[in-house]
């Protein structure tokens, strides 16, 4: 007897923040347990990108626009997703303002850290995941089942160790750490609302991800990390699917770490 836990057969994805870094990863891990995947960001030639690349892996995605600082944007997202897929099964709130995508004054000491940029990260990290919770989220209600998987942060559950970052030309500016917070909080808030409706909702932690760092902040950042490394960016495949799919049936308003040990010393 087999027992595939695992499947995503026919399901249907969201992923924001659809042309970065880690979304092309949690398609490729959906999609291969059967998931069709929807890519959806504000930057479209980068999300088409991103779904040209993975359609050269044989995977079947496409790329959508979403604001998801905008509720409108979200509507328009879902009626398209609907008319086109019918339903919505997962929606994964990846979406942030990272080091990779700063907002405008991301370095900015907090002594003087722009109330602009503060309002500016909230609004993408916090204000996006509450709104697709909200907007994608009713549509699971009506549905009877669904599963939402907000992607949080290692600094969403400790503060920055802000002695690694001086010399590297890399920062974590409070709206980062403070919106993760939100974010994981915001997890616990709705998934002890909907969790007997069927629409599951969890968070997803993910450590600091590889993406050819250098020098001095990878030696510090090894030396303090237990598993004595960054993360690869493949490592977040199985707790996506884990969390999206029946395998986390009885999974609710969890945080599901995945940082090498960083958080836990
Ligand atoms: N990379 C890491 O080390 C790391 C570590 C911990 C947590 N995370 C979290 O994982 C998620 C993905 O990270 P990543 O490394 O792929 O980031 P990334 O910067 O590569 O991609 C983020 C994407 O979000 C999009 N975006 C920004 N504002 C938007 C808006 N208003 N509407 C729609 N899309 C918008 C950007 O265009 C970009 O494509 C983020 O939430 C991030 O905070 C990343």
């Amino acid at each position: 007897m087999s027992i595939n836990l695992f499947d995503l057969t026919g399901r249907v994805a969201i992923i924001t923040g659809g042309a970065g870094l880690l979304a092309s990863e949690h398609a490729i891990a959906l999609s291969a347990y059967g998931a069709k995947i929807i890519l959806a960001d504000f930057n479209e030639e980068k999300c088409n990108d991103a779904v040209d690349e993975l359609k050269k892996q044989n995977i079947n995605a496409v790329a959508k626009f979403c604001d998801v600082t905008k509720k409108e944007s979200w509507g328009k997202l879902l009626s398209d997703v609907l008319n086109e897929f019918g339903k919505v099964d997962i929606l994964i709130n990846n979406a942030g303002f990272t080091n990779q995508s700063k907002s405008a004054n991301y370095d900015a000491a907090f002594e003087n850290f722009p109330l602009e940029d503060w309002n500016a990260i909230m609004n993408v990290n916090l204000t996006g995941a509450f709104l697709g919770c909200q907007i994608i989220g009713k549509q699971m209600l009506l549905q009877g089942k669904g599963s939402i998987i907000n992607i949080a942060s290692l600094y969403g559950v400790v503060s920055p160790n802000h002695n690694i970052y001086p010399g590297t030309g890399i920062s974590q500016p409070v709206a980062y750490s403070v919106s993760k917070h939100g974010v994981v909080a915001l997890t616990k808030y709705v998934a002890t609302l909907w969790a007997s409706k069927g629409v599951r909702v969890n968070a997803l932690t993910p450590g600091g991800i590889f993406n050819d760092h250098k020098g001095l902040f990878l030696e510090r950042f090894k030396q303090l990390n237990p598993i004595g490394r960054m993360s690869d960016k493949t490592e977040l495949r199985g707790g996506i699917v884990y969390l999206a799919s029946d395998a986390s049936s009885h999974v609710v308003g969890h945080n599901l770490i995945i940082d090498g040990g960083w958080t836990i010393w």
